[in-house]
């Protein structure tokens, strides 16, 4: 099971990312979590994406391609999920690729559908931890304010969570991604979900799709 999830900033993809990791065995590749670990430890690769993703834009297609062919494993033995990644063309290139140089081919491109103003709904009210676990202040509540349940750490928001930087999110979604719907339906792979309703109906329609796909 080779899978990756699309979809506009807020919609809901790492959450459902920790819903498929529990029941695949999958390696699970996070480009906005791999590059938020860069900067946290400062590296050269941090630096550069640093201003870009605080300002809401996409970090530039050489940097990502490189970082993820670098973590993505040699061999076809476990599934791959990917999340947030590919996000333009070039990207989307560069995964076909480097998947078919492994013996892969993409099962689904997962989009997780909403639209703007449900984005804008959920900006404020999201929390995560450094680990990357997420929460909503009104949609997901940790069981004690601003405590992560999985690991006890801090909550905060994250520093590309304020309007200006969801306007720029959604633009870059709208012009740089959103082509690549097109292009996976061509393709066979769309499964395209409403991402709308509660996480555990998403998911269904997810599973749903996915058996149907199979
Ligand atoms: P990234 O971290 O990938 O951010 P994003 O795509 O904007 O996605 P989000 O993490 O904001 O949202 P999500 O869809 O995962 O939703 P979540 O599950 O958290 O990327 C950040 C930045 O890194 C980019 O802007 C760019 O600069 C850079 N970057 C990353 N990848 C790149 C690439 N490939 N190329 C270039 N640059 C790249 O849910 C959101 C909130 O809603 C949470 O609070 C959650 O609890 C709640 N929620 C989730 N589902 C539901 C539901 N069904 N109902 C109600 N609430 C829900
Ligand atoms: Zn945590």
């Amino acid at each position: 099971l080779n899978l990756t999830l699309l979809g506009p900033p807020e919609a809901g993809k790492g959450t459902q990312a920790a819903i498929l990791r529990e029941q695949f065995d999958v390696v699970y590749l996070a480009t906005g979590d791999m590059l938020r670990r860069h900067r946290g430890r400062g590296t050269d690769l941090g630096l550069a994406a640093s201003k870009p993703m605080h300002a809401g834009r996409l970090v530039p297609d050489d940097l990502v391609i490189a970082m993820v062919t670098d973590a993505l494993p040699d061999d076809s033995g476990s599934g791959l999920l990917l999340d947030g990644f590919p996000r333009t063309v070039a990207q989307a290139e560069a995964l076909d690729d480097l998947l078919r140089a492994r013996d892969r081919c993409l099962t689904a491109a997962i989009l997780v559908d909403v639209a703007d103003d449900v984005v804008i709904d959920r900006i404020s009210g999201r929390r995560v931890c450094p680990s990357g676990h997420v929460f909503h202040v009104r949609y997901n509540r940790p069981a004690r304010e601003s405590v992560c349940d999985e690991d006890g750490a801090p909550l905060v928001r994250r520093d590309d969570d304020h309007p200006e930087a969801v306007r720029r999110r959604l633009a870059a979604y709208h012009d740089a991604t959103e082509p690549l719907i097109a292009r996976y339906a061509r393709l066979g792979q769309l499964l395209r979900v409403n991402g709308a309703p509660s996480a555990d109906a998403v998911f269904s329609q997810i599973r749903q799709g996915l058996s149907a796909m199979a």
